[in-house]
């Protein structure tokens, strides 16, 4: 049986250090643009392509990590920009690669949502997707001066909120543009109407004012892993960006969505599963551990910690370090899931935890020569039933994707899982077609 191609994406976020704390930090010599600066992501986009990526996905949030002194210091998720209007610019340098743009159905009213996604789908030429996400971070909540509701409640409105949204992309119908040039008649207003939606939360007269880009719709990208996020990604995702976990937990997450995707009359293949990680590849093992070693020191504890607080949902920087999470479980209200999972797991002490969360670096399994890594991503793809992976860099994000699109693509082509170049137009044909 051949086995499945395997989809590739880069995960970033419009600030210095994506995901691994203070990836900013490099020989200075070797910097050839900041983070804030175009050439840098001009040139990040064009390595992604060349490597044949589906996907550069942009995170988001309206919170950082709670914009504590500390985390603005050490420049933890601050600044960080808006993700929509850097895609509008990258697509205008590449002509391949999709961008995932995250929005919350929380904060953003649909009309303003279904608006600017159609909008993105014109200008990058098809290439757009949303990640949906309903937002956990109660410092959104504070600057958007809108309380965040409880967390499945968030949910509910964000079902109701996609009825809306997919009826405004509907409520322009395509060909309702006819740009009649002898019958002066640029639309066609039989085939532009209204939905006069009222819901319980959301309420739209419609129609949009935009007309279908080029996709019909944006590809919808979405990464629940509760109760109710997995029902969420079932019913309306394209793309989930699979939860962390052992390869039998993602296994089984993987599995129930397919099948609540199938009870709900989908294909459930029609659902790319994707998973996160950050490689470090050398030409030798201890080639790519130097650097790993580096990575990982580089924030030290008062960086490390500052980024649990947030999660946490209280001030968690003031606990001697070597307290168990077990003896402090109680007080998380944030994100208690990667908290319990670590209980479960080891439960390391607060300074263990701190360098490892959210720090892709820590992985050993995706350290290594590229043969190596090539080999983890396979059993990992394999096992789990998954179809791609998505690197976050754990340096310098140009050199990081440089040293994988030269060393780590080139092997999983050898192997024949991935494709060498691009074979459809829009994101859509590339990654579902
Ligand atoms: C790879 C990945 C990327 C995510 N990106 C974002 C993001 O950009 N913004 C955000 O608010 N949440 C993001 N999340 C959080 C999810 O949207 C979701 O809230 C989280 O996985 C918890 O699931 P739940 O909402 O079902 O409880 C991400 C999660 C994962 C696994």
């Amino acid at each position: 049986m051949t086995k499945r191609q395997i989809h590739l994406n880069a995960f970033m976020l419009f600030c210095a250090a994506p995901i691994t704390r203070l990836s900013w930090v490099y020989p200075k010599d070797k910097i050839r643009h900041q983070w804030y600066e175009m050439p840098y992501w001009e040139e990040i986009a064009a390595t992604l392509e060349e490597g044949a990526f589906d996907a550069m996905f942009l995170a988001d949030n309206i919170g950082g990590y709670g914009n504590s002194p500390e985390n603005i210091r050490y420049g933890n998720h601050f600044p960080l920009l808006d993700p929509t209007v850097l895609a509008a610019r990258l697509a205008g340098k590449t002509e391949h690669l999709g961008f995932v743009v995250t929005m919350s159905t929380t904060f953003v009213p649909p009309y303003m949502l279904a608006r600017t996604m159609q909008t993105l789908d014109h200008v990058t030429e098809g290439r757009i997707a949303w990640n949906i996400v309903t937002s956990s971070n109660p410092h959104e909540g504070y600057n958007a001066g809108i309380p965040l509701p409880a967390h499945d409640e968030r949910y509910e409105r964000a079902h109701e909120y996609m009825d809306v949204v997919y009826q405004l992309w509907d409520s322009f119908a395509p060909g309702a543009m006819v740009m009649d040039h002898d019958n002066r008649m640029l639309n066609d207003p039989s085939k532009v109407q209204r939905i006069n939606f009222e819901g319980k939360w959301h309420s739209s007269t419609g129609p949009l004012c935009v007309m279908p880009g080029p996709q019909g719709r944006p590809v919808l990208a979405q990464a629940g892993a509760s109760e109710a996020g997995l029902t969420f990604a079932a019913t309306h995702a394209e793309m989930v960006f699979a939860p962390a976990g052992t390869n039998e937990q993602r296994r089984n997450v993987i599995a129930e969505i397919r099948k609540r995707a199938s009870d709900a009359g989908r294909d459930p293949y029609s659902i790319k599963m994707v998973f996160t990680h950050g490689p470090i590849v050398a030409d030798t093992t201890e080639a790519a551990k130097v650097i790993q070693a580096e990575v990982l020191a580089r924030p030290g504890y008062e960086a490390d910690v500052a980024a649990l607080r947030s999660p946490a949902g209280f001030d968690i920087t003031k606990l001697p370090p070597e307290t168990r999470l077990s003896e402090i479980l109680d007080q998380v209200t944030g994100i208690r899931g990667p908290f319990e999972q670590a209980v479960q797991d080891d439960d390391p002490t607060i300074a263990d935890f701190a360098k490892r969360f959210r720090n892709m670096a820590a992985d050993d399994r995706f350290v290594g020569t590229p043969s190596d890594v090539a080999d983890q991503i396979e059993t990992l793809i394999d096992f789990t039933d998954a179809d791609g992976i998505q690197f976050a860099p754990t340096y310098y994000a140009p050199d990081c994707f440089r040293s994988i699109v030269d060393q780590l693509v080139p092997e999983l082509q050898r192997r024949g899982r991935v494709r060498t170049k691009y074979e459809g137009k829009t994101l859509r044909e590339n990654l579902l077609g």
